[in-house]
């Protein structure tokens, strides 16, 4: 119910009258006048004049499970969401659920981590502004397949940057988003798993939303939706889209358990026709990355040898 008197405020423009609200969602004005109250208390402001009604003028910049899954419609991802104000790592959270038998689907979001991850253990500040989440799938695949599932995340993530702000957000081969030379969103995939099948993954994901700074050391190297389109972004919005996208996205790749489309994601893979230098067990590998396979894995031509890899630290020239 609640949900239904905000999506009549929200696409009210003026008052609408408790009445009237009554009426059309076919429940007692003490329901709806209860509604108000709990929007209220969830950071909405809602202006209430005698004789006149509701007025919705501001939405809270605050996560909610509530609105987030308000209209998302989806075959698996999100069919339980969870907001937290604070949590040592989402992914770290969805371990622990997952091991006491979470089923898949499931979201943790959160404002704050006291100890976000980043990959090869470094840490993943997570300032108020962003939303730092992770994913819980169980898919019925060997755990070598682990790279291309972060590959698939990665791709639906981006398209739904794409979709969201119209921004021109690429992926650098394997796990970020950036937009120009900048990262936007960093991919931490964790997995438990016997020798020969998955149990379960967390795929965490954290995105730069509507930080107006960062800070000096990063500053040149990271970006934000806020400081590349100039506008503060709907977080759970935002998320919906998010949402929607791995969802389709996901149940498509586990089906096919193939990047599909991998021209898709070559086009939209800033890495590809760069100069690239990875690092992978302490030896370095410098070439051309030429494309990717259907496996997702990136192709390397140094000086007409070819390498295939699944996985590493990537530099990109003229990136970072
Ligand atoms: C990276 O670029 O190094 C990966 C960063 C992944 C950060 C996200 S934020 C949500 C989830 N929880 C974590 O502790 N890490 C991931």
């Amino acid at each position: 119910m609640k949900n239904s008197v905000l999506e009549e405020l929200k696409s009210t423009d003026g008052f609408v009258s408790g009445e009237a609200l009554s009426q059309k969602l076919g429940v007692s004005r003490t329901a709806v006048w209860k509604s108000i109250n709990s929007l209220k208390e969830q950071g909405f402001t809602i202006e209430s004049v005698r004789n006149k009604g509701y007025r919705l003028t501001s939405s809270p910049d605050r996560l909610s499970a509530v609105i987030i899954a308000d209209g998302l419609e989806t075959s698996t991802i999100g069919k339980k969401i969870v907001v937290l104000p604070n949590v040592d790592s989402t992914n770290d959270e969805v371990k622990r659920r997952a091991a006491a038998g979470e089923p898949e689907g499931l979201v943790v979001i959160a404002e704050h981590q006291s100890a976000g991850k980043g990959r090869f253990g470094r840490i993943w500040s997570s300032d108020s502004g962003g939303v730092y989440f992770t994913v819980l799938v169980r898919p019925e695949l060997p755990p070598s397949d682990i790279a291309s599932v972060t590959l698939a995340a990665g791709l639906a993530v981006c398209l739904a940057i794409r979709e969201y702000t119209g921004l021109d957000a690429k992926i650098k081969w394997p796990n970020d988003i950036i937009i120009g030379r900048k990262k936007l969103c960093g991919i931490l995939t964790e997995m438990s798993a016997q020798s020969d099948r998955i149990d379960f993954i967390a795929i965490g994901i954290g995105i730069n939303v509507n930080h107006t700074f960062f800070p000096e050391e990063i500053k040149s190297k990271a970006t934000s939706l806020y400081l590349e389109t100039g506008e503060r972004i709907d977080r759970n919005s935002f998320m919906r889209c998010v949402i929607k996208k791995l969802d389709t996205v996901l149940s498509s790749f586990f089906v096919s358990v193939s990047l599909d489309d991998e021209k898709l994601f070559e086009g939209l893979c800033a890495t590809i026709g760069r100069s690239v230098t990875v690092q992978r067990n302490g030896e370095e590998l410098s070439g051309i990355a030429e494309g990717i396979t259907g496996s997702g894995e990136l192709i390397i031509n140094s000086d007409g040898k070819k390498t295939v890899i699944g996985s590493g630290e990537v530099t990109v020239q003229g990136i970072y």
